[in-house]
């Protein structure tokens, strides 16, 4: 366990504070890959195009005044087109291409540095024309992977959320990893703190898409960390969850 000075010393570090360190950038290292490779292609499912969503007419000032943790669930299922559209505003590639012979993606959200060092799971418990399992985005394919089927996934996907039972009513779960290799890569010991930065960007893309689409969002820290990991089958060394947030019907 860290001490509270170990972790003011996190929140504390900057730019300046690695002034003495040669990042893995620096030594000229390999880039680490953009997204984590595909596991079986024949998993892929393709989603619908996010601009072919029907605007549904809310301005941004409604949505932002509207938006509140939403807890109380219908247990319905969401059409694969919200889906599609609320990971594209979440992680959604506009643009990839060449800098120094780096590759760098442009996404709906912000992230230090353009690293993107986080990937999205989804636990999916009820969405239309998708089998109850732990799925993928793939972002820069903008396709979903089926990882895996989980028995009972819904009572899992609760104890992995420390028992918060509103979780087991709602119709997917999303789970950010972070891949802190993708970041460390550039900013050596400060990519904690950026990584945590990134999350907060994406969620906050998450409850605001959402809003407009009359679907709820609850953010959840309170989450078991083992558990989680291994819900979604990353090993908690080179990947673990960061994040977690439940959308719903409301
Ligand atoms: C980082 C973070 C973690 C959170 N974790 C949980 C959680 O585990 N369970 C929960 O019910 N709400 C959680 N929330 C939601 C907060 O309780 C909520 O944002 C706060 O009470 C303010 O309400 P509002 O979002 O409706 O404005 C979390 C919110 C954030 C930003």
């Amino acid at each position: 366990m860290k001490s509270y000075e170990e972790q003011r010393f996190f929140l504390n570090c900057d730019l300046g504070s690695m002034q003495n360190v040669q990042t893995d950038q620096q030594k000229k290292l390999p880039q680490p890959p953009l997204e984590k490779p595909i596991a079986n292609p024949d998993n892929l499912i393709d989603l619908p195009v996010p601009e072919d969503l029907v605007n549904p007419g809310k301005d941004l000032y409604e949505i932002i005044n509207q938006r509140r943790s939403r807890r109380k669930y219908t247990a319905e299922a969401i059409d694969l087109e919200h889906l599609s559209f609320l990971l594209w505003c979440t992680q959604g590639v506009k643009k990839v291409f060449d800098r120094g012979g780096n590759k760098i993606s442009l996404r709906t959200v912000p992230s230090a540095g353009a690293r993107h060092p986080l990937e999205t799971y989804l636990s999916v418990l009820h969405v239309e024309g998708l089998e109850q399992g732990i799925y993928r985005y793939c972002p820069l394919e903008h396709q979903l992977e089926f990882l895996h089927a989980v028995d009972e996934l819904p009572n899992k996907t609760v104890d992995a959320c420390l028992e918060q039972e509103f979780v087991g009513d709602s119709s997917v779960i999303f789970f950010w990893t972070a891949i802190p290799y993708r970041c460390e890569w550039r900013y050596a010991f400060m990519a904690a703190k950026l990584i945590l930065l990134d999350a907060g960007h994406v969620c906050q893309n998450l409850y605001l898409a959402a809003e407009a689409l009359c679907l709820g969002v609850c953010g959840i820290a309170a989450y078991a960390q083992e558990k989680s990991n291994e819900l979604l089958k990353v090993d908690g060394e080179d990947e673990m969850v960061v994040y977690i947030a439940s959308v719903g019907k409301l």
